[in-house]
């Protein structure tokens, strides 16, 4: 419920934007509508969609977005030029409210890109922010770099950005090189002392590059920001952006310091967490702030002692205040479908008749091999229930040999568009055998970018959980699968992997690239 006592603080997520633009954590299009839904549903305020201008596929993810956005005002990203500010308008003007933002780098450094000098740089800054705000009521502009602009140039352009229509300024720390005390002077002076600065919303957007991203930002909200740029987990280029979940409950626990009111059900972040996870395949750190595996973990004795006798001994947020299961009642072998569908609708996971009948076969097959099935056991199922859908490749068997006395080898038997193909092959370890038996069965040019694995539980027969991004002429999938086999895990995420790589590149036709153009060719 919202306090009328304190401010609002806008929440402006670009985890589909400056989040999927690091390399690696491409999101497909269901995906990334998936994911809107997910803000929209947890009460961003403003979804940044995405970029346009950069692809095919990036201005078709914002348009559906737009047309499907329910509460949340719906922006896309342009650079300082009419062409980028045009597209942005088409994919975003079908949202009940729409946002174009469009930035360019204003630091020493960034001025060279395009070679502009300040006077030539500050026209261009006046006619794109115009020529936008004649197209949408609503207009972002970033002078990208802010926090290594000259002060004096830094407060002449956010002027006439001001004077050109702009509605909200933000000021990014783009390459994350600030500190909380220099984040606040900068936004208070900026406010202060910007003419026009008082009627327009100033945003914080920072970077994570020495981990103070977060402070950086409350820093800055305490100064007079009134919106934060962040992103679900903190995804981002780099070291990532501010992380959403951090921010909110910064806010939340703390509102005896910081009075500031958010709009987000944080009871709705672990599932948002869960899912950006494991869609770009960028898994949480264990310990991370908020919605790491171990943030409400309680190992030693003496802590277990304080938790069992008053919880606040240890803990400043309950559990269930950002979505985990206060009580966590493990399955077996012997549960049945109805509290397996309880199960996940506890965990925030809805799903239908069919997609229930899937899951629960695999629940099935997994209790029979497992003491206690966890929720992140469950939660792994339903990402390879997901996975399992509608795919070119299939592994039917995998038979593999490893020991100390040669080289591994692998038989593996597969489906290749309905026809059984096998190949034995010779690797250096199980899952290097494996990965070469399915390049045997179906050739391909695809890199290995990312090959990491996680137990989602503890003990010997804990699931693993494999993440595999390969890359081909540019275009990026990752594939992921869990199984209690960890080589068989692996084959499964590798050939997810080439599954949605197959799937991409059947969609953007032949010599098609992932992206046309990126946010820093200004
Ligand atoms: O970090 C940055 O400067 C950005 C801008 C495009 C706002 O992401
Ligand atoms: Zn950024």
């Amino acid at each position: 419920m919202t306090d009328t006592t304190k401010d609002r603080v806008v929440i402006f997520d670009t985890t589909l934007r400056d989040g999927e633009q690091s390399p690696g954590a491409t999101m497909t299009h269901d995906e990334k509508l998936e994911i809107a839904e997910l803000l929209d549903d947890m009460g961003v305020d403003i979804i940044e969609a995405g970029f346009p201008i950069a692809s095919e596929g990036d201005f078709a993810a914002v348009s559906e977005i737009a047309k499907r956005s329910k509460n949340s005002v719906i922006c896309g990203l342009a650079r300082a030029q009419l062409p980028d500010i045009d597209r942005c308008w088409e994919a975003v003007k079908n949202a009940a409210q729409p946002r174009i933002h469009t930035f360019i780098g204003t630091s020493p450094l960034h001025r060279a890109i395009p070679n502009l000098t300040k006077d030539e740089m500050a026209d261009r800054i006046h006619q794109t922010v115009s020529h936008a705000r004649n197209l949408c009521d609503n207009v972002q502009w970033s002078p990208m770099d802010a926090t290594r602009t000259e002060w004096d140039y830094l407060a002449r352009v956010c002027e006439i950005a001001i004077k050109a229509g702009a509605t909200t300024i933000n000021i990014p720390d783009t390459v994350g090189y600030t500190a909380p005390r220099e984040s606040a002077d900068l936004i208070r002076r900026l406010i202060a002392e910007v003419p026009g600065g008082d009627e327009v919303v100033w945003a914080t957007h920072c970077h994570n590059d020495l981990g103070m991203a977060t402070a950086n930002s409350l820093a800055a909200v305490e100064a007079g920001a009134r919106q934060i740029e962040c992103t679900i987990n903190g995804l981002g280029e780099r070291a990532g952006n501010t992380a959403l979940e951090e921010v909110v409950m910064a806010l939340k626990v703390r509102g005896d310091i910081m009075p500031f009111d958010t709009g987000i059900d944080t009871r709705k972040i672990m599932h948002i967490s869960r899912r950006v996870a494991t869609v770009s395949g960028f898994p949480v750190q264990f310990n991370k702030a908020i919605v790491g595996k171990n943030a409400f973990a309680h190992e030693s004795g003496i802590h277990q002692d304080g938790m069992l006798k008053n919880a606040e001994t240890f803990e400043i947020m309950r559990p269930e205040d950002v979505g985990l299961a206060g009580t966590s009642l493990p399955l077996g072998k012997h549960s049945g479908r109805a509290a397996l569908r309880a199960k996940l609708k506890d965990l925030g996971v809805d799903v239908g008749d069919n997609q229930l009948k899937d899951i629960f076969v695999r629940f099935k097959e997994l209790a029979d091999r497992k003491k206690e099935v966890f929720d992140e056991d469950i939660l792994a199922l339903v990402t390879a229930a997901a996975e399992g859908e509608t795919d070119r490749l299939q592994i039917v068997s995998l038979r593999v040999i490893c020991g100390t006395g040669g080289p591994a080898e692998a038989v593996l038997e597969m489906e290749v568009d309905g026809e059984e193909k096998t190949a034995t092959c010779e690797g250096d370890g199980p899952v290097d055998a494996t990965f070469k038996a399915i390049r045997a069965i179906h050739p391909n040019k695809a890199k290995l970018q990312l090959y990491q694995v996680n137990a989602v539980t503890e003990g010997t027969d804990a699931q693993a959980t494999v993440s595999v991004r390969l890359e081909e002429d540019g275009m990026i999938a990752t594939g992921q699968s869990a199984n209690t086999d960890t080589v068989v895990a692996s084959a499964k995420a590798y050939v997810n992997a080439l599954n949605r790589l197959l799937v991409r590149r059947e969609k953007a036709g032949p010599g098609a690239d992932a992206r046309e153009v990126s946010y820093k060719d200004v």
